[in-house]
């Protein structure tokens, strides 16, 4: 009998050890930390809530001192608040409670100012960019094999929106990777035992690039490089971003420039922008030949009719003798090693109809031969 009556009590004890738990974690927010020094993210699940700020340490010798916190006052967005002292509580409810709170002491001199950020915690449909074409966020491009790379997205329509974050990095560093930004807020460090890549972002606020400081363009490259954007609105709501690729995943030649040797004869070289030597780097050419006009489209090159496709491996530059009946010739280029994008099209368009040939193909064995040492290098990385 007593050991039964033991039992419930465990029993109890158990249940009650459970219910705190469950009260616990049904607090909000779910979790708090910070993004940069007077940056403080809480992740909320759209509750009601509270989490207090400080305005001083509790080890500040003016609190020491006067020990007089009830003269601290606040501000929300530049707004007074009526809550005094050195303690506030910021109210959470749904996504908001985020702002730029300031204090102030009585005399009304500046003492700390904190940013709150609203991560939403679960939030299945993102609220601040929208997916590309590609059906991703982040559209992420370089323009050879030097270590720069482009990430660029699109706000949501209705949002007016900020980076807050940038964290770049190989991704197989397990070590921590540390993150600043400069005075400006506009250009990012990330270092870690392994790796340092910094990251600007452009005026247009939309695109950020970046460069691997340890990338090696002629080494096999072992670990993807991972992004992570945090962008905010201007209603302090918080999302991360993320997308991780290899360089030789997310290469895309510039475009390439075609020049006209005579009436009949044109000519193309490697966009200057690519990576050399051209025969460690060969592209791939592709020539569309078009024979309706088509000056209504907004792509010619991939709209026109397109008559012939030829493809030409070249480490030099290329030439191309036009047919009569061809008007139009468009040129794109992409690597000749990887299963990458390809360029922008070039287009040319025949001015007055002239003599013709066929196609001029040089250098192809440079091309080979270049192909054979990379992958030879990449067998031994
Ligand atoms: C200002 O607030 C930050 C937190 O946002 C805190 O770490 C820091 O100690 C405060 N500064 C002073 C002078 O109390
Ligand atoms: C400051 O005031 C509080 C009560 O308002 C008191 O508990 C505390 O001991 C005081 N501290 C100092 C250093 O005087
Ligand atoms: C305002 O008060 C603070 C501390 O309470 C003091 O450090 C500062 O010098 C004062 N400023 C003015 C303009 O009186
Ligand atoms: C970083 O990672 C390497 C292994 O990848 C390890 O040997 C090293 O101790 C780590 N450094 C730190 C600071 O964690
Ligand atoms: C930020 O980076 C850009 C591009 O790397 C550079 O042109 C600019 O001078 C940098 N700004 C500052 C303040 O360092
Ligand atoms: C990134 O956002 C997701 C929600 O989309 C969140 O669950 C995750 O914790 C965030 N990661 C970081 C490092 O903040
Ligand atoms: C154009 O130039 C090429 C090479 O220089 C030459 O072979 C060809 O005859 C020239 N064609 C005309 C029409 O001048």
């Amino acid at each position: 009998m007593h050991d039964a009556c033991l039992e419930s009590e465990m029993k109890l004890l158990v249940f009650s050890v459970i219910c705190t738990f469950l009260h616990v974690s049904g607090q909000n927010p779910k979790g708090r930390w910070s993004l940069l020094p007077n940056v403080l993210v809480l992740e909320v699940d759209g509750s009601l809530g509270q989490q207090p700020l400080a305005c001083l340490s509790p080890t500040d010798k003016m609190l020491r001192r006067d020990n007089k916190s009830e003269d601290i006052f606040w501000k929300k967005n530049g707004v007074d608040q009526a809550q005094r002292g050195n303690s506030y509580l910021v109210q959470l409810e749904e996504s908001l409670g985020g702002g730029e709170y300031t204090c102030y002491s009585k005399n009304g001199s500046l003492l700390n100012h904190t940013m709150v950020l609203i991560q939403e915690d679960e939030t299945k449909r993102r609220k601040i960019l929208v997916k590309t074409d590609q059906d991703d966020y982040l559209t992420c491009s370089a323009q050879n094999y030097d270590g720069e790379f482009h990430c660029s997205w699109t706000w949501h329509s209705s949002r007016v929106g900020k980076v807050a974050f940038i964290k770049a990095r190989r991704v197989s560093d397990h070590n921590y990777t540390q993150c600043s930004v400069d005075a400006s807020g506009q250009n990012w460090t990330c270092s870690s035992g392994q790796s340092k890549i910094s990251c600007s972002v452009d005026g247009s606020g939309h695109r950020i690039s970046c460069r691997d400081e340890q990338h090696c363009p002629y080494a096999e490259e072992s670990k993807q490089i991972h992004i992570t954007v945090y962008v905010r609105t201007e209603h302090f709501l918080l999302e991360n971003y993320s997308k991780h690729f290899f360089l030789s995943q997310i290469v895309k030649p510039d475009k390439v420039r075609i020049s006209q040797v005579n009436t009949s004869l044109i000519e193309w070289s490697y966009p200057s922008s690519w990576s050399s030597p051209y025969s460690y780097f060969p592209l791939t050419f592709q020539l569309a030949l078009l024979r309706g006009r088509c000056r209504r489209c907004a792509n010619p090159c991939s709209d026109s009719k397109v008559t012939k496709i030829l493809t030409i491996h070249s480490t030099d530059v290329c030439q191309y003798e036009v047919k009569h009946k061809v008007k139009a010739v468009c040129v794109r280029a992409k690597d000749a090693l990887c299963n990458s994008q390809w360029s922008e099209w070039s287009r040319w368009s025949q001015v007055p109809p002239k003599f013709y040939s066929s196609v001029i193909s040089d250098g192809d064995k440079g091309a080979k031969r270049g192909r054979k040492n990379r992958q030879k290098h990449r067998k031994r990385a």
